[in-house]
């Protein structure tokens, strides 16, 4: 099995040095910036848009992996193309023609993702999966950092797995929100490609040292 991906996300950064957070990264043995975008409607939280995005693509080594927790978001899939997104990844509540949104994300030269809030069912991606680049397993309700990882998750990643060999999908799957140290190793051994992390890597006391601890989780 390939080691797993990481990818932190930013939303736990210092963003008085965001410079220094994103050369971190870089140095570091992570393998994707993960960007959380938050529009205040489709989650009870605004976080950060396309100009921060654009200025940390310039500095950026790694591939920029943009979470998008908005609606209407084909409304904005040329943007963060421009603004230097390497995949995006859309809600499956929050798109009424998800197969169009998902056609026209890649028709821009941009991976697809699509996200699963923690009631969602799997078999919702059953039309579209042979189609995606990406599951992302919502292991909290998104909005915020720092939320308790539902342990349901479990389960949820054993079905996407089964439904990714049953159909020969290529997809990754990637969960997100409560992932730490402590939980990685089994997420992992359960059929995580790609961890997200933001509060367990930002505050902790060596970044570039939790980072390493990710990569070799599950081994
Ligand atoms: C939550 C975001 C996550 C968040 C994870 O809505 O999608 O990416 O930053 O943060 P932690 O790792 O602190 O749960
Ligand atoms: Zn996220």
């Amino acid at each position: 099995k390939d080691p797993v991906l990481v990818a932190p996300s930013l939303l736990a950064a210092n963003f008085l040095e965001l410079g220094k957070e994103v050369e971190m990264i870089n140095r570091s043995e992570a393998d994707w910036f993960h960007l959380d975008v938050m529009d205040g409607r489709f989650v009870p939280n605004i976080s950060y848009g396309l100009p921060v995005i654009a200025q940390i693509s310039k500095l950026a080594k790694k591939p920029l992996d943009v979470h998008l927790m908005i609606e209407e978001p084909e409304k904005y899939a040329a943007e963060f193309k421009k603004a230097g997104a390497n995949s995006l990844t859309v809600h499956m509540e929050a798109c009424v023609h998800l197969h169009r949104n998902i056609q026209q994300i890649r028709g821009l030269g941009m991976k697809a993702g699509v996200a699963l809030n923690p009631h969602t069912p799997v078999v919702t991606l059953e039309n579209i999966i042979r189609d995606i680049d990406l599951v992302l397993v919502m292991s909290v309700n998104p909005g915020f950092g720092g939320q308790t990882f539902i342990e349901q998750t479990y389960h949820k990643i054993r079905q996407v797995k089964q439904l990714i060999a049953e159909t020969g999908s290529s997809a990754l799957i990637q969960v997100d929100g409560g992932v730490e140290l402590s939980n990685a190793g089994q997420l992992v051994a359960t059929g995580a490609d790609v961890l997200v992390s933001g509060s367990a890597i930002f505050a902790s006391p060596d970044p570039e040292k939790t980072i390493h601890l990710f990569k070799t989780s599950g081994q």
